[in-house]
């Protein structure tokens, strides 16, 4: 993708992931609109980065997904590079009483919210990149994450679909693949251990200078590149008995 001169919307970008999005895109001299359910999240960001366009929307939610779309049409019809980031991630067992309800609220923002995007924002003309943000655990599973590994697992496959579907339209489909990141996700602390955000960012803009389409780092290079041997060792050890 060309690196200058998009209008991005990056979805869940007051924060984490995809807050360093924003500024390092903003940086190069993109717009950028971000948006997220929380309108103090979004509210801190634009002072952080007053370039920013902001947007409150609950993307679990069809008819907000809808209006957010009729909204960019309407008033960003240039937009050209929609992220797709947004996600949540619950710790949590099988035998939980409330299993089946939050994996219900994982699959419809990780999975049912990026599908619902994609298929609106194709109508855009100007559409001409999609950004996915999946996980280097879609490679070797963290069992006590188990549905969100699902979820990434999800959005790999769907990617490389894209990818091959939408080159006769000339669409650029890109997946970003962080490794543990310290942010937010899963709930405030529980990644305060992982690397900062900063180092994934530089990577995955150096990556994507050289026209990569699958933006990997650390564990999730090495996930991506292992074979089944590898893959099973990780597994194990991030699964001990
Ligand atoms: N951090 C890691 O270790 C790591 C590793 C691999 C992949 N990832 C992926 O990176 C992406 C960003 O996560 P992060 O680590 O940056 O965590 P984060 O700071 O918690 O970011 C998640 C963002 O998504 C937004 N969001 C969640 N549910 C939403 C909804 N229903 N509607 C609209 N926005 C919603 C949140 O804003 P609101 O709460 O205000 O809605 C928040 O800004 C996620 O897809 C995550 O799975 C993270």
């Amino acid at each position: 993708m060309n690196l200058s001169n998009n209008k991005i919307l990056i979805t869940g970008g007051a924060t984490g992931i995809g807050f360093a999005l924003a500024e390092r895109f903003a940086r190069e001299n993109n717009s950028v609109i971000i948006c997220g359910r929380r309108e103090s999240a979004l509210q801190e960001a634009a002072q952080k980065l007053p370039s920013t366009i902001t947007r409150a929307c609950d993307l679990s939610l069809a008819e907000e997904r809808e209006d957010l779309f009729k909204w960019i049409a309407r008033e960003h019809a240039d937009l050209n590079v929609l992220v797709n980031n947004a996600g949540i991630q619950q710790w949590m067992s099988v035998s939980d009483d409330n299993f089946f309800h939050r994996a219900k609220e994982e699959i419809t923002t990780n999975i049912e919210a990026p599908v619902h995007l994609i298929s609106l924002f194709l109508q855009l003309d100007s559409l001409n990149t999609i950004i996915n943000v999946g996980s280097g655990l879609s490679f070797s599973p963290l069992a006590k994450v188990p549905v969100y590994c699902a979820t990434k697992a999800f959005i790999h496959s769907l990617t490389l679909s894209l990818r091959y579907l939408l080159k006769a339209r000339d669409i650029d489909v890109i997946e970003l693949i962080p490794p543990a990141l310290n942010t937010d996700l899963g709930g405030k602390g529980i990644h305060d251990s992982a690397p900062p955000v900063s180092d994934f960012i530089e990577a995955a803009f150096e990556q994507l200078k050289q026209g990569k389409s699958q933006i990997t780092f650390g564990f999730s290079e090495a996930m991506i590149k292992a074979g089944p041997a590898e893959l099973q060792a990780a597994f194990d050890r991030m699964n001990p008995q």
